[in-house]
């Protein structure tokens, strides 16, 4: 990359712009595949190392959200998964435990994933939102917008090949657009982030707590579900 380019770059990223839509991937990261087991290791080490301090990013981040919160909820599971799933926001157990979804949402989540033969500890569990809103509430576009830079930066770190959306709030943050889940869920669609070399396949789907209040939406669930587990087979 020459000077300008570089500068361009940093100007870019520095503007709080973390992706743009383009046809094809940049290729200006290295090329990631044939790596040793020490490489792999040190990547790793470096993936918990860039979510701790997301961690304490989001900590120092003034927001009426956190006064009512009690603890900050980040993430459960494995930095370097295959697949990330996002909800939306804590709810009360999330926020007692500081671990997003536990709750019956949670329960309900971990028999989705055994459905299709994954388990917590491969996949990477996040929210949208990271302090539970006051009452459970749906969080504001505001918020929404407020914490997105911590999600693309969670996305930006862990590098998953697919991204599976609960939710409409998950949604509208990752895919950019207000059209409702009942369109935008049965197909894949393609996040790009500026600083990575590669698309990241998503498919938005319902919320596991929706899905407990209106269980006539679980066959589709499934089907979406099965999307996922078809790439995920594909691959090997
Ligand atoms: N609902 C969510 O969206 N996230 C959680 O962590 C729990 C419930």
């Amino acid at each position: 990359m020459n000077q300008s380019d570089k500068k361009n770059f940093e100007f870019i990223k520095n503007s709080g712009v973390n992706y743009f839509l383009q046809d094809s991937p940049r290729n200006w990261l290295e090329n990631t595949k044939d790596k040793t087991k020490k490489e792999i290791f040190n990547e790793n080490e470096d993936k918990i190392k860039g979510i701790n301090e997301i961690i304490a990013d989001i900590r120092k981040h003034q927001t009426p959200l956190k006064d009512t919160a009690n603890k900050l909820v980040l993430y459960d599971g494995n930095t370097d998964a295959k697949v990330m799933f996002v909800g939306e926001a804590p709810g009360r157990d999330e926020d007692e435990k500081g671990v997003p979804f536990v709750g019956r949402a949670g329960q309900l989540l971990n028999k989705m994933l055994a459905a299709i033969k994954l388990n917590r500890e491969e996949v990477y569990i996040t929210n949208v939102i990271n302090w539970r809103p006051p009452n459970n509430r749906t969080p504001t576009d505001e918020e929404i917008l407020e914490f997105l830079p911590y999600l693309q930066r969670q996305i930006d770190i862990v590098e998953p090949d697919y991204i599976f959306l609960l939710g409409g709030v998950a949604a509208k943050a990752i895919l950019s657009t207000p059209i409702a889940l009942g369109k935008l869920r049965g197909q894949w669609h393609e996040y790009k982030s500026m600083n990575l070399n590669k698309i990241i396949y998503t498919i938005a789907s319902y919320h596991p707590a929706f899905l407990l209040r209106s269980p006539q939406y679980k066959k589709a669930s499934w089907e979406d579900l099965q999307m996922l587990q078809k790439k995920l087979n594909d691959e090997n």
